[in-house]
């Protein structure tokens, strides 16, 4: 697979970001681009979910190289942990230390407005499947590590983007939650719901790949308010808030120190 993203690109870089649903604008802003449609990958999956384009784009940022994927793929469209955590191994092919993983989410507190962007800092699996093998926790984990939630603090202050921190509740979809399972979410703790994610932070701390987690809280999860919730209003509170999110993610993206 990442023959393919070499012969299409030339790609060297060593960072990467996972683009959910609605924030696919980012490569937006990169320079020197090339777009490698997904079924240009030889064994790779196609995303089905609308706001999901399915696309790899390669560019710069100040000049940094960096790889961008446009679409995911989650258990409720049938997909399995294998096909769910190939982009993070074909990263890992390609020699990529670090990832961006990013997502629409729900909130599940009244501070967290639809709108706010939230770095990951732990989750919570609320799938009740049988796990996968899970990565091998080491004395310094990669993925909710503090140096890595501290720089993108330190980008939110100079770009000026609000970031708030919290814990991530992955559910398996495709039904956005009940108004009691969003209770039960919040009494374990949880700040923010979603379908998404958790595998692939799993799998790139297996593999060795450092990794931000970041949710777009599109919407207050059910019962949370008396609006009902739709896949509509994911998108579009993600188009709103897609400058802003774009703007630190660069930033990130630039700043981030993969030597
Ligand atoms: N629940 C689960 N997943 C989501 C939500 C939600 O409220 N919003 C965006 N993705």
């Amino acid at each position: 697979m990442s023959e393919a993203i070499h012969s299409y690109s030339g790609f060297q870089g060593k960072k990467a970001v996972i683009l959910g649903s609605g924030l696919g604008s980012l490569p937006d802003q990169f320079e020197n681009k090339t777009i490698i449609p997904y079924e240009k990958v030889p064994g790779y999956p196609k995303p089905s979910v609308k706001g999901h384009s399915g696309e790899f784009v390669v560019g710069t940022l100040n000049g940094e190289e960096i790889l961008a994927a446009k679409g995911r793929f989650h258990y409720y469209e049938g997909f399995d942990f294998p096909e769910i955590t190939l982009p993070i191994r074909l990263l890992h092919e390609l020699g990529i230390s670090f990832v961006i993983i990013t997502n629409s989410a729900g909130s599940l507190r009244k501070d967290y407005h639809p709108g706010t962007l939230m770095a990951m800092n732990g989750h919570l699996d609320c799938t009740f499947i049988e796990g996968p093998e899970l990565p091998t926790i080491n004395k310094k984990p990669r993925f909710y590590n503090s140096e890595i939630l501290a720089l993108a603090k330190k980008c939110s202050l100079e770009t000026g983007v609000q970031i708030k921190e919290g814990v991530y509740c992955w559910t398996l979809g495709p039904a956005y939650e009940t108004p009691d399972e969003v209770k039960f979410i919040q009494n374990l703790g949880g700040d923010a719901v979603g379908m998404s994610t958790v595998p692939e932070i799993q799998m790139a701390g297996k593999l060795g790949i450092s990794s931000l987690g970041i949710s777009c809280l599109t919407n207050y999860a059910s019962g949370i308010t008396k609006n009902p919730l739709s896949h509509d209003e994911v998108i579009e509170t993600a188009d709103k808030v897609k400058n802003q999110f774009s703007k630190l993610v660069a930033k990130i993206l630039i700043e981030a120190d993969t030597n």
